[in-house]
């Protein structure tokens, strides 16, 4: 067998060293508690809005009478999903308004923020990220060094404001048409009716199927990943899953600013109970609208 051939080691690209640093317990903070608690507002008022949306939509099967009953009928149903979409709407306006005091208080121009480093806009290196994801995915190459917010992050959140103008504002036309009519043509009702109610198939099959694989279920994360509840991850997690986000934080000195104590187990506990309901429940409602479409659709 023939020796390898000698490698001249001034030739070798040293690998970047990132220091070895003492965390000591603590863990990364990723997500602020206000993020959190929004987040949990918006699962349930998701949730009430889709399970009262698809008793009224699919109201002739029988699933949709069992869920009526637990409403209390076919009326509180609608009243239920009206409150609902009072405290989604009410979500959406208090994230906008964080969003005016974060720029105030941490960039000094709306443009720094929404093309600054961890910017939620895509970029170049999105497109990098999400053409270097698929060669991953066939074995092509490696695993892309993903930073603060991946590809499929930044398309989830955007669906939520897609999603808010599209359901919110037909939501709202069904809810008060003798004020849009005076506007509006009586017409638009009707294709305002079939626009919520399409859009809302389209949303629930999303965020049950694509949102859930893409954040819980990815071999990575699986069964669930709870960061956006507990807000915080192991700092090892962070390294492999944001290696860039990670290098950034240790070579800029800031790693150390964004450590904190772990939750104690009791609290890790009803996080995921709550997880598991959402997961579940999810599912469910994505199965029983498949049943609803094949076997009982009009
Ligand atoms: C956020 C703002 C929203 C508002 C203001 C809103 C408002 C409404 C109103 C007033 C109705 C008529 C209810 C009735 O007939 O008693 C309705 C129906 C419905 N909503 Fe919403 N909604 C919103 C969000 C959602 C979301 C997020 C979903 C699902 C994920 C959804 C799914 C549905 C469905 C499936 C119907 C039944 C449509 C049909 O009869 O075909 N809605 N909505």
């Amino acid at each position: 067998m023939r020796n390898p051939a000698p490698v001249n080691p001034a030739s070798v690209i040293p690998e970047p060293v990132i220091p070895k640093l003492v965390i000591g317990g603590r863990e990364y903070l990723r997500f602020t508690r206000l993020n959190r608690v929004l987040h949990v507002i918006m699962i349930v008022t998701f949730m009430s809005l889709a399970l009262t949306g698809m008793t009224l939509k699919f109201s002739y099967t029988p699933w949709a009478v069992i869920l009526s009953h637990l409403f209390g009928g076919f009326e509180s149903a609608g009243y239920i999903h009206r409150v609902a979409a009072t405290l989604m709407i009410a979500t959406f306006v208090t994230h906008l308004v964080d969003l005016v005091r974060r720029k105030r208080k941490d960039f000094r121009s709306w443009r720094a923020m929404i093309f600054g480093k961890d910017t939620m806009m895509f970029t170049r290196k999105d497109l990098a990220e999400f053409l270097g994801s698929m060669k991953w995915f066939l074995g092509a190459g490696s695993r892309p060094q993903y930073g603060r917010w991946t590809y499929w992050e930044k398309f989830d959140y955007f669906a939520v404001f897609w999603g808010m103008m599209v359901i919110g504002s037909t939501g709202l036309m069904l809810w008060f048409p003798e004020l849009f009519t005076l506007v509006l043509p009586g017409w638009l009702i009707n294709v305002a009716t079939i626009i919520h109610s399409d859009e809302a198939l389209l949303a629930v099959g999303f965020i049950f199927t694509v949102h859930f694989f893409n954040t819980h279920l990815r071999p990575e994360k699986f069964p669930m990943d709870i960061v956006i509840f507990s807000g915080r991850m192991d700092v090892d997690e962070l390294r492999e899953d944001k290696p860039a986000e990670y290098e950034d934080l240790v070579q800029t000195g800031k790693l150390e600013d964004h450590l904190v104590e772990p939750y104690p187990p009791i609290v890790i506990r009803t996080i995921r109970i709550f997880g598991w309901t959402a997961l579940c429940v999810g599912f469910s409602i994505v199965l029983w609208i498949i049943y609803a479409m094949i076997f009982a659709y009009r």
